[in-house]
This record gives C-alpha cells, sequence and structure tokens, in this order.
C-alpha cells in the first residue's frame, strides 16, 4: 500500500458503544490511541439515547474536482466557451468509469469560475462528480487528467493542476441530537446548570479560534478514530472540516448547541465527509473489512451520517466533561497505566502503581518507578 515499507505501525482498535442513530443500533470501531475518546464517544452516545437517538441525514455523494487554466488572454470569453461546451465535456468525463456511471454516479456538473491570484486571473473548472461509495479521489483525479485536452482545446489556455479539492462541500453530513436535561445531572451538578455551561462552552468556541480550533479538534478525535478504523483518508476529512470551518471568513465551530423549551440540550454538527466503503484501503486492509462490518453500512452516505454523529457525540462528552469535572480525572487512570508502562513498571505492581498515582494526583514516570522500588523491596 506504501513504497519503502520496514513495519506496521499499528493503533488500539476499540468499538464505542450506545449509537442509536435514525432508529439503527451501531458498534463504532474507532483506530485511536488517545485515552478517553472511545470512554467520550460512548458516553455521549449514551445521553443521546436518551432523548431518542441521533437523526442524521447526508447530501448526495458529489465530489469536486478542479481544472486550472492559464494563458487565457480573455478567461471570461473562455469560461463563455467553457459553459458551451459542458455537454462534451461532461460526455468526455463519463466514458472514464462505466463502473460508478452504471451505478448511476458520474459526472454532473461543470461550473467555472474565474478568479484573481497573486499571478493575475486565472480560470478554475469545477468537476462535479457523483462518486457513489467510494471516497472518489481516484476517480476524480483520473477524470480530470483525461478531460484536461478537452478542456485546452476548448479554452484554448494551457491546463496546469488536475485534482481534487478536499472542500468537500458538496457532500454534506448532518447529525441533530437531543440530550434531556436530567440526564446530564451528575457529581452535584444539576442538569440545568451543566446545560447552561455547556452553552457559555459553546459560545467561547463561536467568538473565540483559539477555542474553536481545540472545540473542532475534539470533534474530529472520534471522526479520524472511525475514519482510521474502516481505511478511510482521515487527512482529507480532516482537511475538509477545517476549510468547511472557517468557509465564513473565520474559524468557527462545526457543531452548535442549543436550549429547547423544555431546557433540554439540543445540538447538531455539519460538516464535508468523504469516506468511501469500497475501493483503497477500505477493501485492501483486512482490519478495514473487518472495521465495516461491525458497523454494519452499506452505503458511504451511511458512514458519512455515523461520523457525522460520532462527531457530535463526542463534542458533547468533551463539553460536558470540560464544563463540569475537567477532563483530565476521566483521562487520568489511562493516563497513569501508559506512563507506567513507558518507564517498565512489571505486570504484577501495575494497578497498584496506576492506583496510587491516581490517588496522589501525580503522574510522573520518576513517581511510577518510586512506587513499584517500594513494593519491589516490600515484598
Ligand atoms: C482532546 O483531545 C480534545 C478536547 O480538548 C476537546 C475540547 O477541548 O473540546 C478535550
Amino acid at each position: 500500500m506504501s513504497e519503502n515499507v520496514v513495519g506496521i505501525c499499528s493503533l488500539p482498535l476499540a468499538i464505542a458503544t450506545n449509537f442509536l442513530i435514525d432508529g439503527k443500533d451501531y458498534l463504532v470501531p474507532m483506530a485511536i490511541e488517545e485515552p478517553s475518546v472511545v470512554a467520550g464517544a460512548s458516553h455521549g452516545a449514551k445521553l443521546v439515547r436518551e432523548g431518542g437517538g441521533f437523526t442524521t441525514e447526508a447530501t448526495p455523494p458529489l465530489m469536486i474536482g478542479q481544472i486550472q487554466v492559464l494563458d487565457l488572454t480573455d478567461p471570461y470569453e473562455a469560461l463563455e466557451r467553457v459553459l458551451d461546451a459542458k455537454g462534451r465535456l461532461l460526455e468526455e468525463a463519463n466514458k472514464v468509469d462505466p463502473v460508478i456511471v452504471g451505478l448511476g454516479g458520474g459526472a454532473r456538473d461543470i461550473e467555472p469560475r474565474v478568479i484573481d491570484s497573486p499571478r493575475g486571473p486565472m480560470l478554475v473548472l469545477h468537476l462535479l462528480y457523483d462518486v457513489r461509495d467510494a471516497m472518489g479521489a481516484n476517480v476524480i483525479n483520473t477524470t480530470l487528467e483525461t478531460i484536461a485536452p478537452l478542456v485546452e482545446e476548448i479554452t484554448g489556455g494551457r491546463v496546469n493542476l488536475r485534482i481534487i479539492s478536499n472542500l468537500a462541500d458538496r457532500r454534506l453530513a448532518r447529525a441533530q441530537a437531543t440530550v434531556p436535561q436530567e440526564a446530564l445531572t451528575f457529581d452535584g451538578f444539576e442538569g440545568k446548570e451543566v446545560v447552561e455551561r455547556i452553552l457559555e462552552a459553546h459560545a467561547f468556541a463561536q467568538a473565540d479560534p483559539y477555542r474553536a480550533a481545540t472545540h473542532n479538534k475534539g470533534i474530529m478525535n472520534g471522526i479520524d478514530g472511525l475514519a482510521l478504523a474502516t481505511g478511510n483518508d482521515w487527512r482529507a476529512i480532516e482537511a475538509g472540516a477545517h476549510a468547511y470551518a472557517a468557509r465564513n471568513g473565520r474559524y468557527s465551530p462545526l457543531t452548535s448547541w442549543h436550549e429547547d423549551e423544555r431546557g433540554n440540550l439540543r445540538g447538531s454538527i455539519e460538516l464535508p465527509i468523504s469516506v468511501g466503503i469500497v475501493g483503497g484501503a477500505t477493501r485492501a486492509n483486512p482490519t478495514a473489512k473487518v472495521a465495516l462490518k461491525i458497523l454494519g453500512v452499506n452505503s458511504a452516505r451511511e458512514l458519512a451520517r455515523v461520523m457525522a454523529a460520532v462527531g457530535l457525540a463526542q463534542n458533547l462528552a468533551a463539553l460536558r466533561a470540560l464544563a463540569t469535572e475537567g477532563i483530565q480525572r476521566g483521562h487520568m487512570a489511562l493516563h497513569a497505566r501508559n506512563v507506567a508502562l513507558s518507564v517498565g513498571v512489571p505486570e504484577e505492581y501495575l494497578d497498584r502503581v496506576v492506583d496510587q498515582m491516581v490517588e496522589e494526583r501525580k503522574i510522573r514516570p520518576d513517581r511510577a518507578q518510586e512506587i513499584a522500588r517500594k513494593l519491589e523491596s516490600s515484598r
């Protein structure tokens, strides 16, 4: 799958539970090394389940491919010529992958526009292509390279780049959820207060890109974990998500949270999700194949809907923890275990070393070694 391979770098594969999405139960495989992410997703999903589960939707899987056309004496006139030749271009584009076309996908539209750049105006063509159950990068890039000579013939210009856009804003997934106020009551915090604190946390992310970046990072913890487990290109999803978060000229949170008329917490998420269940690593990697089987999705759109729900659950769990007890408490036991393992604490002392470090709130390699030494000498 790659070049110059010398080994395999593995990650824990876990299952997040409690996901009820559009009336269907899902077990969500996640590949991630960070403590508390899987627990957070499962907890968020549990809270949402108490409100009836997630409601989701996804647009048709339309990806955008870009062709950059240069050396035009009149880019606007070239744009008109592209519009006139749209039928020919689409026909040519649809010859590239008869399988996708046979499945009901294929080239849907060509949208030309002239953009200003530091090197002057340039014509950019967007090919809108329904990729069905694929992520789509391969079919889009091949199609762009195939139709590029025709674009040059039509425009009289020179084609430079021919590549997919990761700002997949025609391929959006959305999820919504309501959490009953009382479900948020815990550990000395009334549900009403937790709702209020979560709304304050959301307002912080709305007002401040420094916070919004972290808010969205937490959302992507879950989405990336599922993307990795299912052999999908998480970098593409990341690029699309963050570009989408900045689409209005200001980097913003991908989720939004409100209080409904009954005082319950209502949340939603919308982001581009370009994922596939066929092709690429989804089929070549046996673990990804098994992960897709566990998840039980039948289409890329369904996978995108589940990912949106996972992102929303992850964000809910993070905000709830941050706005109440803080996230360190939940993190601590696993973190302490990692620290103890990293300095070679023997298996027989591991639990006791971990417990003591958590109790003392001193989670450091030197402390792990010290406790292990004491346990050893008192044998
Ligand atoms: C850590 O990986 C993710 C969080 O920082 C997300 C957030 O702050 O919302 C906990």
